[in-house]
């Protein structure tokens, strides 16, 4: 029996394994709308077998975008848009389907990774930033509006927004996106957060804003939806936000009814210093799972099935999300399935690609007929 594909329950969301599409932006949306590109690359996701697909970082509000072409979920249009893709979507795959809620704060107003990533001129059409407190996230670059008490309450209801729209769109669950130095993170990180008000200073403030987020968010959708977090566990810098503080965060979460934490690193500072290598946040996952106790996603350079069996196996972690790896293969849990001798829901469609000597791998597909 492989551990990787056993069946998990995220809250009351049923998965049929511990495989998990980590959140990838494709800044190919228009004003936040998911079009046709989307289609095509969720589409192909959607048939992939794994057991959750995340959809990738979606702005709550215009400005926490972090380029012209990321995906939003805070006008009709935007909902529209989203409910077009998950209608396909829905035709033909039981995947479960989460989408990534966030706002990029002092990070926002860049170009597209592929054009160089830095921050927009003004005559490229950059924005007016926000963060915790009025610090570049690196120097020369330009300076973000600290949020004043009304900007707080503004991008707290637009994260609720987003979650209800995210909810009247039958979507799965909701991750809140408190990692890779966005606009959460900023708020954990003594790093990007010198406040000197109660959203500042000590971990307890530090953390207030992101939990109120989190609650308002809880509170907006229904139990059935979980609700949980993804955090960068350390920033990869002396001082700064580390995994300690993650287990307090996590065990903060946890009271509050947070599903699950997913667990990543790094993104608020340039001086980071990031030990890369196989299964590299693995230790970080394991570390926050056994701290605060919540169900765990670790990712991060997985890449081979036997070391993502090896992860769930060993209690290291619930589930492993892959990113890259299912881009680049983007049957990658055919193949684990087929290489841990275990089954994989795959389209009918498709059925006849079965090879030979595998004859069980889609075993169970037809159950997935509709
Ligand atoms: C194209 C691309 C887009 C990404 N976009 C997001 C995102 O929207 N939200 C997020 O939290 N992480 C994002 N990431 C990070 C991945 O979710 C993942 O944590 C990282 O790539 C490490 O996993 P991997 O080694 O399996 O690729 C992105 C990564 C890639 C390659």
């Amino acid at each position: 029996m492989s551990a990787l594909f056993s069946p998990y329950a995220l809250g009351a969301l049923p998965l049929r394994n511990r495989i998990v599409i980590a959140p990838m932006c494709q800044y190919s949306a228009e004003n936040g709308n998911a079009g046709d590109w989307h289609m095509i690359h969720l589409g192909q996701l959607a048939l992939s077998g794994a057991g959750l697909l995340i959809i990738e970082a979606t702005a709550v509000e215009e400005i926490g975008r972090i380029t012209h072409g990321d995906l939003g979920l805070y006008t009709d249009d935007n909902e529209a848009a989203l409910a077009r893709v998950l209608k396909a979507i829905r035709r033909h795959s039981r995947i479960p389907v989460a989408i990534q809620l966030g706002h990029a704060g002092r990070k926002a107003s860049s170009h597209v990774p592929w054009e160089g990533g830095q921050c927009l001129t003004p005559a490229e059409g950059a924005w007016q930033t926000v963060a915790p407190s009025a610090l570049p996230h690196a120097p020369g670059e330009p300076l973000p509006v600290a949020l004043d008490a009304a900007g707080l309450a503004r991008v707290k209801s637009a994260f609720v927004r987003a979650a209800q729209r995210a909810d009247a769109l039958g979507l799965d669950a909701i991750e809140l996106h408190a990692a890779h130095g966005y606009l959460l993170h900023q708020f954990l990180s003594p790093i990007a957060n010198q406040r000197a008000d109660a959203y500042g200073g000590s971990l307890e403030s530090r953390m207030r804003f992101p939990l109120e987020v989190f609650d308002a968010v809880r509170a907006a959708v229904p139990g059935r939806v979980p609700v949980g977090v993804r955090i960068s566990a350390t920033d990869w810098v002396e001082g700064g936000w580390d995994v300690e503080q993650s287990i307090a965060f996590g065990k903060a979460l946890a009271q509050r009814g947070c599903s699950f934490m997913h667990v990543s690193s790094g993104g608020v500072s340039p001086q980071q210093k990031i030990p890369i290598g196989p299964g590299y946040q693995v230790p970080l996952a394991e570390q926050v799972k056994r701290g605060a106790g919540l169900p765990t996603v670790a990712v991060g350079l997985v890449t081979e099935p036997a070391q993502a069996e090896a992860i769930v196996a060993s209690g290291e972690a619930d589930l492993v999300a892959v990113a890259r790896a299912i881009l680049f293969e983007p049957h990658w849990p055919w193949r684990a399935a087929a290489e841990l001798g275990a089954q994989v829901e795959a389209p009918p469609q498709y059925w006849r690609s079965q090879p030979r000597e595998l004859k069980a791998l889609f075993g169970d597909a037809r159950i997935g007929q509709r």
